[in-house]
């Protein structure tokens, strides 16, 4: 233990967590539970402890505060899965709420969850100038079990409160305060601010739990519910926390409190939290994986980005808003100025949303320069290549690279589906290829691929890590394969969706099918999105090595070489009225789709909506099964990651891997075992659905 912990009470160790020091008739309750003081068992039984002791002392207030890098952040998330073990944490806020000293919350840091509640257990609540405060159980599932949800209403008005749980957003302290959440801001040592405010304690107002609170318009709760059940896409526990409100605006506390925690309690085993949390802790290893045990980072400061297309720019944007120094370099002065043009774009971009001050973009404009000349790219510490997708293009611009830079200067490639092996061929110094494969618009999009070519030194791969760390994405490792992870799994996708449209759907209903799993959009209005152009490519440059006895549907070919390329062209898989993104059903296609069938000799038959999705994720699941037993990826999290943060799976559904755990193996088996039969050599299966 620490420094300052001192073993309260004679039952010994599980209290050393927290120390109660009376000074000066004060009780100064010390919270220390590394890393971020959560209120595990001995935190909760040195509370209690210490509502004892302060009361016994009889004194004037206590002031509870934390050790370390911040106020408690949270419930201890190892305790989930567990029976609960009293005393339970709604009970002991209950007692410091109930007893007669006057309790101040002294915070800093993140001050979050069973932290905001513990601090509204108080009758005071002082924040340190820059702590930040959140109720984030609705991200994992979960509404508040201590009190959270009845006592965050009463202390700032219903709707800020519903604003706050229903999205687990972080608020800072100025906002807090604002919204009357907090007696006072400090600055300096969150104990001696508590010691100061108790000097003059302002009369003490009536407990939160014993408050009323404002009232709202009567049909307030039934438009925020129907508001939030469109925004969740099916993700229940928005509505539940809203649930939670409602109760502590209708009910007294001694009633909504113990509904609240049932919840609570309840939640914790639904498939939807299990999901989420199995997300948050993803998002926690996924960083670390075995191949980059013993890896050192390399220090980057200055990254050459070579191609300023839709890619390119982006990439340049995210790092020059992440601190980098960053050189463009293009083809030639006129695409130089462009591509530096539109990187310029995004800056303003960023300043029309408010989210960079006109200090900072001009800050940024500085930072950037572009050149037509790789004599730029000398002094470069990692060049990020992102032009045509062409091997004979990247490979020369490599040779240019490589020719101008230090030799051990990193080189990362961008692309999408060319081998990353033969696009480094012939260059010296293999240890440091490496692929950085980003998703568009790349300054937003969450997902990094780190592609490892069998050459890439681990400090090369660390240092991969660290910068998706710095661009705010989460690097997953990939080995190569067509289309690494996201775009391979994909590819199967539409496959199989291509296939159930022979065999009897329409766009329309597998597009439903797949919104109503809990996908943004389904697979065919997605593809008018984005453009059926990138795939018709890919499609054609896979037809070489396709096997001859594969089942093949034409129908996209055809639809791109009637130029229907999607939204921007009005027409696609759907067709659409000028200037509305709203996707019509077009009798052209399916009457194509139809004729093709028919062509094809096959009897179209009809699907249920479970049918669409159980198959769809089948080929999901089978192909994110095979690129984990080939090694493409270390862990079934990996693929998780890679569909919920490049590919819109709904996260409240855990990625496929955890899906087909969920749902159990054998049933995805048997729906394997359909999708084979109906398009026979058409799938190769994974060992686990053999
Ligand atoms: P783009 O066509 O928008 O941009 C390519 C840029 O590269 C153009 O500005 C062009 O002038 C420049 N360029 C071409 N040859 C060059 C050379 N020899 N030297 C310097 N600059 C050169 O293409 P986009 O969409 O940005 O794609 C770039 C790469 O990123 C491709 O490999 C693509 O597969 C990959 N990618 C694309 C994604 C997308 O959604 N578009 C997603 C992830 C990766």
């Amino acid at each position: 233990m620490g420094r300052k912990a001192r073993i309260l009470g004679e039952e010994g160790d599980l209290s050393e967590v927290i120390s109660v020091t009376i000074e000066n008739g004060l009780a100064l309750v010390e919270i220390n539970n590394p890393p971020v003081n959560a209120t595990g068992l001995a935190v909760r039984i040195g509370l209690l402890k210490a509502v004892e002791k302060a009361e016994q002392e009889s004194a004037k207030a206590a002031i509870v505060y934390c050790d370390g890098r911040t106020f408690v952040a949270g419930g201890d998330i190892s305790e989930f899965g567990k029976p609960p073990q009293e005393p339970h944490l709604p009970d002991v806020y209950q007692a410091i709420e109930d007893n007669s000293v006057p309790w101040i919350a002294a915070t800093h840091g993140t001050t979050l969850g069973g932290g905001f509640e513990l601090s509204m257990a108080c009758d005071f609540r002082l924040a340190q100038a820059g702590t930040k405060f959140a109720l984030p159980e609705v991200n994992l599932g979960l509404v508040p079990g201590a009190g959270g949800s009845q006592r965050l209403p009463r202390l700032i008005g219903i709707e800020a409160a519903v604003e706050l749980a229903t999205t687990g957003q972080m608020i800072d302290a100025q906002k807090l305060y604002d919204l009357g959440g907090l007696d006072q801001i400090f600055d300096g040592d969150p104990k001696e601010a508590g010691i100061a405010f108790a000097a003059s304690l302002p009369s003490q107002l009536s407990p939160l739990s014993a408050r009323g609170m404002a009232k709202v318009s009567d049909d307030y709760f039934d438009n925020k519910r129907a508001e939030l059940t469109k925004r969740a896409k099916g993700q229940t526990s928005p509505l539940d926390n809203l649930k939670a409100i409602e109760w502590a605006a209708t009910l007294p506390f001694k009633e909504g409190q113990p509904k609240e925690r049932a919840l609570h309690l309840e939640l914790r085993d639904s498939t939807q939290s299990k999901a989420l949390r199995h997300a948050f802790f993803s998002e926690r290893k996924v960083s670390k994986p075995k191949a980059i045990d013993g890896g050192n980072p390399i220090e980057l400061n200055k990254i050459v980005v070579v191609g300023g297309g839709l890619m390119g720019a982006g990439i340049a944007f995210a790092c020059l808003n992440a601190g980098y120094i960053v050189t463009l370099i293009e083809r030639d002065a006129e695409t130089a100025a462009a591509g530096r043009e539109r990187i310029e774009g995004l800056i303003a971009g960023g300043v029309k949303r408010g989210k960079i001050s006109d200090e900072k973009a001009k800050k940024l404009g500085a930072m950037l320069s572009a050149s037509d000349s790789y004599q730029a790219a000398k002094d470069a510490d990692i060049a990020i290549e992102a032009v045509f997708e062409d091997l004979a293009v990247k490979q020369q611009v490599f040779q240019s690279l490589a020719t101008h830079m230090r030799d051990d200067a990193i080189l990362a490639t961008n692309t999408s589906y060319i081998d990353p092996t033969q696009i480094f061929e012939g260059i010296s110094n293999p240890e440091r290829f490496i692929g950085l494969h980003f998703f568009s618009p790349a300054h937003i999009m969450k997902l990094l691929e780190i592609v490892r070519l069998p050459t890439t030194s681990k400090d090369v791969l660390a240092t991969g890590f660290t910068l998706g760390k710095k661009l705010r994405k989460v690097g997953v490792l990939s080995g190569i394969c067509d289309g690494f992870i996201g775009n391979r799994i994909l590819s199967a996708y539409r496959r199989q969706a291509d296939y159930l449209l022979m065999d009897g759907c329409t766009p329309k209903q597998i597009d439903d099918a797949m919104r109503g799993f809990g996908m943004p959009m389904g697979p065919y209005e997605l593809q008018d999105l984005t453009g059926l152009q990138i795939s018709w490519a890919n499609r054609k440059r896979q037809a070489a090595t396709r096997p001859t006895d594969e089942r093949y549907v034409r129908v996209g070919d055809l639809l791109c070489e009637a130029e229907r390329f999607g939204q921007r062209s009005q027409m696609g898989w759907y067709k659409y009225e000028e200037g509305n993104r709203q996707p019509i059903e077009d009798a052209f296609v399916t009457d194509l789709i139809e004729k093709e069938a028919s062509d094809a000799g096959i009897e179209r038959q009809t699907f249920t909506n479970a049918q669409i999705v159980d198959r769809l994720l089948a080929v999901m699941i089978n192909e994110g099964a095979l690129i984990v037993e080939e090694g493409i990826a270390e862990r079934g999290l990996d693929v998780d990651l890679v569909k919920i943060h490049g590919y819109g799976f709904p996260r409240w559904r855990g990625g496929p891997m955890h899906y087909a755990n969920e749902i159990g193996w054998d049933r995805v088996k048997a729906a394997m075992a359909d999708v084979a039969a109906q398009s026979p050599n058409s799938w190769r299966l994974a060992a686990r659905l053999k």
